[in-house]
């Protein structure tokens, strides 16, 4: 299901801002590949929280080739680390950015997201969380001391994606258990984000219902 109705959905697609040539050829290639990057709506968002955090350094976990990367650039940011375990996608991504000029404001770090964060050291002004969803909180938990204070996190898929929406809004309204992970470790993982996130001093948090939903993350500490 959408959370947006049709009409809302739709104005904003209108008016969500026009594709670079590289964002469209990889716009079209995720159409390809049946892949699922960020959009223009939540990639619009990306921009501005690296516009208004007057971002540096960005790191993201689950990058594909680099769709979302390229909205952080838009905004400014310096430089974008993008991990990815799929050894195609990160090379797609690497051509993309030296067909396009921007090979020195990106790095693909092939693997393990949760192994390649612990080998950087902070600050970051930006993290999005866009990997696997029964590893948000870890991915949260890892990343939380390597973004500056006034730094932003910033997760995808909170309300749409792999995961039962109608399941969430009953957890968060009613207090109604999340599934099992072994029945559905996708929605058990964005609920437990979201309670991680809403219950942590260190941050606040805003829900936006764009693209796949966004939970975004100011760092308070
Ligand atoms: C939703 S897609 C990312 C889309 C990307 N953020 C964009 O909008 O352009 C999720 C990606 O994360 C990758 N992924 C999932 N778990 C990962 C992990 N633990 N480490 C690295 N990559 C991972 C998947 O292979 C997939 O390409």
């Amino acid at each position: 299901m959408d959370v947006l109705t049709d009409t809302a959905r739709r104005f904003l697609a209108a008016t969500a801002p026009e594709h670079t040539p590289v964002q469209s050829e990889m716009a079209d290639l995720a159409d390809e590949w049946g892949f699922p990057i960020v959009g223009p709506e939540a990639g619009a968002v990306c921009r501005l929280l690296a516009r208004l955090t007057d971002a540096g350094r960005v790191f993201e976990f689950g990058s594909g080739f680099g769709y979302s990367a390229t909205w952080f650039l838009r905004g400014g940011a310096d430089h974008v680390t993008c991990t990815e375990f799929d050894v195609d996608e990160a090379e797609r991504g690497v051509a993309f950015a030296a067909d396009h000029g921007y090979a020195d404001r990106v790095t693909f770090e092939v693997g393990d997201a949760m192994e390649t964060v612990e080998r950087y050291d902070g600050p970051f002004d930006v993290a999005l969380i866009d990997h696997q969803k029964e590893r948000y909180v870890d991915a949260y938990r890892a990343v939380l001391p390597k973004v500056r204070s006034g730094g932003v996190i910033v997760a995808d898929n909170v309300t749409r994606g792999p995961i039962d929406f109608e399941t969430l809004v009953a957890h968060f309204e009613a207090g109604d258990p999340l599934p099992d992970a072994a029945v559905d470790a996708e929605t058990r993982g964005i609920g437990e984000y979201l309670g991680t996130v809403r219950s942590d001093d260190a941050v606040e948090t805003a829900i936006l219902p764009v693209g796949s939903g966004l939970a975004v993350s100011t760092v308070v500490r």
